[in-house]
């Protein structure tokens, strides 16, 4: 029973094809799976494995489900091990104990809640330094000229790369976003002057503020962290929630570029380079990509190298791909009205070539 148990957690990590384990996971998973011997054909079947995101030589797994089925799952191994030890007594299942500590250990490591989804947006500093690009910031501020905008909800407002540029325009700001981390980098940066100031940590999916604004704005490609139908409808659903009788929903993502998306997972370019102030190190970070045709998910890769070549860190980063005409659907499935869409920041009608797609859109009700 314990084995099966055993075997039947090790299965899914092992069956999913695009698992990514440290080294030491994953030579401990085939250990265990050697020891257990035995196969487990329902394991395809569990909706467990889900993403999982590597960083800083530590393993994080997406569990999909949340705090109920681990209390669950961890109940269930204590449960297994207690009627062993009763059934065989404590010698006889001592090589089980040490092996469950060992893998209970493992498993704790291994299941993170899916708060912890953005670990890659664990730390503000970092990400503003990766970050430092001015090119949307004079288009937000169009989007908020008054009179007509006083109240601007920023939904993944992040570092408040963006939200701090705009407040000396506001009467109030909030900002919402999954990562507290970030949100404390946003408070660093001092918004005091500014009536009223507010930020939430919470999901974009069901937040609520418990007001309307002027303005709901999802910028910087956010809307690409929802991977399923489900939660960007929610999410559509939640902006149109906080959203005033004329108020706007502007949001910006990439317009795909499939020679981009279909660039060969194997090859790495360089994204970007940064100097890190802790190490005063240079880094540069390596792209790759593999695009996942079947969830329209681009699965970006991220390698941190410093000078010396080794490498510091690594970040995977999955980004839903949203095709131009099956975001103009969403939108109007979920009842908004499109007033612009852009293809650039400076406002340039959305063609081909564009790289982006930005939509103003408002409710229909
Ligand atoms: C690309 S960053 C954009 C941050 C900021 N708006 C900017 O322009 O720099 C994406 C942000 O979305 C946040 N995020 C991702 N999924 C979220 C969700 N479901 N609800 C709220 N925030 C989320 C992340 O924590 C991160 O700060």
């Amino acid at each position: 029973m314990f084995y099966l148990i055993l075997n039947y957690q090790l299965n899914i990590l092992l069956l999913e094809k695009r698992i990514h384990l440290g080294k030491l996971v994953d030579s401990l998973i085939k250990k265990f799976d050697s020891i257990t011997k035995m196969k487990c054909p329902e394991c395809k079947s569990l909706d467990y494995s889900r993403e999982f995101l590597f960083k800083e030589n530590s393993l994080l797994y997406v569990f999909p489900t949340s705090f109920p089925t681990r209390t669950i799952l961890y109940f269930q191994y204590i449960c297994t091990i207690v009627m062993n030890v009763m059934k065989n007594g404590v010698l006889e299942c001592f090589y089980l104990i040490i092996v469950s500590f060992i893998y209970f250990l493992l498993f704790h490591i291994i299941m993170i809640s899916p708060e912890d989804l953005l670990k890659l947006y664990s730390d503000g500093n970092l990400y503003d330094l990766e970050n430092t690009t001015q090119r949307d910031i004079d288009f937000w501020k169009s989007v908020v000229e008054p009179p007509k905008v006083s109240s601007f909800l920023e939904l993944c407002c992040g570092t408040g790369r963006i939200g701090a540029e705009l407040l000396p325009f506001l009467h109030t700001y909030h900002g919402v976003d999954l990562s507290n981390s970030f949100l404390e980098t946003f408070r660093r940066k001092n918004p005091d002057s500014l009536a009223d100031f507010e930020l939430f940590q919470g999901d974009m999916k069901n937040i609520s503020t418990g007001r309307t604004y002027d303005v709901v704005a999802i910028p910087f490609n956010s809307l690409s962290h929802l991977y399923t139908f489900e939660d960007i409808s929610k999410t559509l659903q939640n902006v149109k929630r906080h959203m005033n009788q004329n108020a706007r929903f502007v949001f910006d993502i990439h317009n795909p570029s499939l020679e981009l998306l279909l660039r060969n997972p194997s090859e790495e370019f360089v994204a970007k380079e940064f100097v890190d102030p802790r190490s005063k190190e240079k880094i540069i970070v390596y792209e790759s990509n593999r695009y996942d045709r079947s969830t329209q998910i681009n699965h970006i890769s991220w390698r941190y190298v410093n000078e010396e070549g080794s490498e510091v860190k690594r970040l995977e980063l999955p980004m839903r791909v949203f095709f131009p005409s099956e975001m103009d659907n969403y939108l109007l499935y979920q009842g908004f009205k499109i007033e612009a869409k852009y293809g650039t920041f400076d406002k340039k009608g959305f063609d081909s070539e564009s790289p982006k797609q930005i939509y103003v859109c408002q409710n229909r009700g």
